[in-house]
């Protein structure tokens, strides 16, 4: 639509650096539940500005391998990975997640957040285990439908938040299992748009530029609220998940 915002305009304008449901919070917990550890390798899919590829380099001390398909994000994540002194662990690389520049068999863990949810599904999982090293595990973070959502929900949710397409908790799972992962597990939650644990993860002096830039910018502020209005007028419907399963 013309005049509307993209997700990296967005970030960079509000100086927002990570962008998924439940925060970094969330993160530890994938982070747990796909058994990263002191030298595995790990991919980000979707790595946005590099927050999470920072994150696990420096409380696990693993390696980690950031794809994403805007250049923008990946300038911003090389940034990121300087001042937070950790590019020689963190490997940023422009490519698209539905055909990752990467042999099969190259990572221990593979990971994505609030990515997964834009693309074609069936065919983005097929990469996501074709890179993945047999006993590996993949981890997702994605919007979710706690029950059917009306049609007209799941048509705002594509038009309002960039074409987002969730699937149903239960459909997730299925994606995870038909795509051939074993020991599937699932945590899920309400989604709320600010919780206190979203508010940590981007910080405060990110909370009052956003508050800012809502007074000033009137592109900033039809985008938050046309978001705002999608997730309260169906907000019984709206939820997020975290997905995992290893590759036999
Ligand atoms: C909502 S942002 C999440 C960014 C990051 N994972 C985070 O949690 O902050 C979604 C990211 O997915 C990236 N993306 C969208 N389609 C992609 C694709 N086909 N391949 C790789 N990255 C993609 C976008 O550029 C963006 O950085």
């Amino acid at each position: 639509m013309r005049g509307e915002l993209t997700v990296e305009e967005y970030m960079a304008g509000l100086g927002v650096d990570m962008l998924h449901a439940g925060g970094m919070k969330r993160t530890e917990d994938l982070a747990e539940m796909c058994r990263v550890s002191r030298g595995k390798s790990v991919l980000d899919v979707g790595c946005g500005y590099g927050k999470t590829a920072s994150f696990l380099v420096k409380k696990y001390g693993c390696e980690v391998f950031g794809l994403d398909i805007s250049r923008r994000m990946i300038e911003g994540a090389r940034k990121k990975v300087m001042e937070e002194h950790v590019r020689d662990i963190v490997h940023l690389l422009l490519g698209n997640a539905e055909s990752m520049p990467f042999k099969d068999e190259s990572f221990d863990v593979v990971i994505s957040e609030g990515t997964t949810v834009f693309l074609e599904k069936e065919k983005a999982l097929k990469e996501y285990v074709r890179v993945t090293k047999h006993g590996g595990y993949i981890c997702l973070n994605e919007l979710s439908w706690r029950k059917e959502p009306p049609r007209r929900a799941v048509e705002r949710a594509f038009n309002d938040l960039q074409g987002v397409q969730p699937l149903k908790c239960e459909e997730w799972i299925k994606l995870l299992v038909d795509s051939g992962l074993e020991d599937v597990e699932s945590r899920t939650y309400r989604y709320k748009s600010f919780s206190w644990d979203v508010i940590r993860s981007i910080g405060l002096h990110a909370l009052v530029k956003v508050g800012v830039k809502h007074l000033i910018d009137s592109r900033i502020r039809r985008w938050i609220s046309r978001q705002e209005a999608v997730f309260h007028n169906y907000s019984e419907y709206w939820g997020y998940g975290l997905y995992s399963g290893r590759k036999p």
